[in-house]
């Protein structure tokens, strides 16, 4: 998990599985209710300034700052929303996933919204997470009452169907034993919200307190060997409540059971697709920034990419990219930013040599977080001297993603949910009076890869491995020398090249090469070499929170040792690190 002061991240939740979106897939994580959502994420603002903050996990409950600016004419169509109202299950965001799958928008939202805000929002359906508590406890997290008034759909998942129970009338038993895992689930009305399912389906339960007794107006419509209220209804209101988790794919036709009560129950429509988001997004940048300039720093990773295209797409020529080289890039980074986004897109990209004030900034540095901290500050510095000489902007644009903005929940006795690595620019848009523009924040890290491909933005761009904001200087070992980052580039270059051509780039989280300051004795045909050592870290993982090495076929690494050594001068020795995440972090520094 997360270390106390290293600078983590969950760079992409659904890296490495080919998102859903317009097709359903992604990874569901472990389905466990009671646990937490340590809300992380990748952008171009973490990329760039978590460094400067030490990367450090703040505790954070404060709602991540609104712009607020993003949907300011109500005139644009929105498409229907369904609140799912978070009550501290880890599976919220999955279940905001799982919608949006069915091409339908969802939006999360604080247990304790009030009534009238999903008026106001014009929910067409509400949702009600699960959650670690019982319903009973000191300080369990409810409902505003009047969501039931509503008179719009709800649909209870494990805590949220104990949730109705106890709102709308019925009996919920406390139990200090979690009924956990798989269970059979018999239909015996199917009604809408089991409309064409089999009779009998395997799902999962991770629940303590359960239903005994129906809240008048309900009836059961499916039951489990524990549970004669595995499923509820009370079709006249439209509600339904479920006890197992739908959400996970440990549960048979669980996307099925969620996309009836979207469409059968609230009756909306898939409107929310690739297309209609980029039509709308751009309306909205338009209206937004009118003739005004927006600034955008670019590091090349995902997020910032598709926020350059997707801005200027919409505005053109009243966007300005900025990319620093602040001489810990990889080989070639540099000049690939710029034959894309200078030469094929067009836009108006201005490039910043600093790596020589980086370097020296950085000499002779060895201690990782020192490390991270200067290149942090440093890049700020850089940034903000250049958006100076760019010329007037009223806006600084930012590849902020929706785990972002998603204000975790924390529920007593569960205090990691606090836990959110929030990253900002560092007071730099109030310094310089800038208003954010933030063309990505309601999407999931899969679904900007979807955009970024409807705009054309190439396989390597879009589909590309994280790389952390401070680069090679957390890759080198020890102190940081034009020399060492000379190797150490050379190597992943190789390395890369080679994870292409076998077809493991994708397939696997990460991979890359560690510099260590390490020389060690080798023969180079009649010569005795005294080289340093490369290490190659290739691991597997869906969320970077645990990692697995990747057990690659010896040939393929092989391959990748000997063209290291016999390619790149300087390294005598290539090894394979074998370690997972816990203990070991994927990054070394
Ligand atoms: P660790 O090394 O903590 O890394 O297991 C987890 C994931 O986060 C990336 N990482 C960073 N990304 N700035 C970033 O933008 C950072 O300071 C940073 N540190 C680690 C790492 O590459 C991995 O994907």
């Amino acid at each position: 998990m997360l270390g106390p002061t290293r600078g983590t991240k969950n760079p992409d939740a659904d890296e490495g599985v080919r998102g859903p979106w317009e097709y359903p897939s992604a990874s569901a994580p472990e389905p466990e209710c009671g646990a937490i959502i340590v809300s992380v994420s990748c952008s171009i603002g973490y990329s760039f300034f978590s460094a400067f903050h030490g990367g450090a996990a703040r505790i954070a409950l404060a709602p991540a700052p609104r712009s607020g600016l993003l949907f300011p004419f109500p005139t644009l169509h929105m498409p229907q929303t369904i609140a799912v109202l978070d009550f501290g299950s880890q599976l919220t965001q999955v279940i905001a996933r799982r919608i949006r799958e069915c091409q339908v928008y969802s939006k999360i939202y604080h247990f304790s919204t009030p009534a009238a805000k999903l008026r106001e929002d014009n929910v067409a359906g509400i949702i009600l997470s699960g959650g670690p508590q019982s319903v009973y406890a000191k300080k369990a997290p409810h409902p505003d009452a009047a969501i039931f008034e509503l008179g719009v759909p709800v649909l209870g998942i494990c805590y949220g169907v104990q949730l109705m129970g106890h709102f709308l009338g019925g009996e919920v038993e406390h139990s200090k034993a979690r009924e956990y895992g798989h269970g059979v689930l018999s239909i015996q009305k199917p009604g809408r919200l089991f409309a064409d399912l089999p009779k009998k389906l395997r799902v999962w339960n991770s629940h303590g307190d359960k239903l005994t007794v129906m809240p008048p107006g309900f009836r059961a419509i499916g039951t489990t060997e524990n549970s004669p209220f595995a499923a509820i209804e009370d079709a006249k209101r439209n509600f339904y409540g479920i006890q197992f988790h739908p959400e996970v794919f440990h549960t048979e036709r669980g996307a099925d059971m969620i996309r009836n009560f979207l469409l059968g129950v609230c009756g909306v429509k898939q409107e929310w697709t690739t297309r209609d988001f980029i039509a709308h997004t751009v309306e909205k940048i338009r209206a937004q920034v009118g003739k005004g300039r927006v600034l955008l720093g670019l590091s090349g990773g995902v997020d910032s990419s598709v926020a350059a295209a997707l801005l200027h797409k919409a505005i053109g020529k009243q966007l300005t990219c900025v990319f620093v080289d602040n001489g810990l890039l990889r080989k070639n980074e540099r000049e690939t930013v710029e034959k894309l986004y200078g030469d094929h897109f067009q836009i108006d990209l201005r490039v910043v040599d600093a790596s020589k004030l980086f370097l020296r900034r950085l000499k002779g540095v060895t201690e990782p977080e020192q490390k991270r901290k200067i290149i942090g500050r440093t890049f700020v510095e850089v940034f903000e001297k250049s958006l100076k000489s760019t010329g007037r902007a009223e806006f600084l644009g930012q590849g902020t993603l929706y785990p972002d903005v998603i204000e975790s929940v924390s529920i007593d006795g569960n205090p990691a949910a606090l836990i959110k690595t929030h990253h900002n620019v560092g007071g730099l848009p109030e310094r310089m009076k800038l208003k954010l523009v933030e063309p990505l924040r309601e999407l999931f890290k899969d679904e900007v890869r979807r955009v970024g491909e409807a705009l054309g933005l190439p396989r390597e761009v879009v589909w590309r491995q994280p790389f952390p904001g401070p680069g090679l200087g957390v890759r080198v070992m020890g102190a940081i020398t034009a020399a060492n980052l000379e190797i150490l580039r050379n190597a992943d270059a190789v390395l890369q090249d080679e994870m292409m051509k076998s077809g493991y780039y994708y397939k696997v989280w990460q991979s890359f090469c560690v510099f260590l300051p390490v020389q060690t004795v080798g023969v180079f045909g009649d010569e005795r070499t005294y080289d340093y050592v490369i290490a190659l870290r290739i691991v597997e993982s869906t969320d970077a929170m645990t990692a697995d090495w990747a057990k690659l076929p010896h040939e393929v690494l092989q391959k990748i040792s000997s063209r290291i050594t016999n390619e790149v001068r300087g390294v005598g020795r290539v090894v394979y690190d074998v370690s997972s995440k816990p203990p070991a972090t994927i990054e070394w520094e």
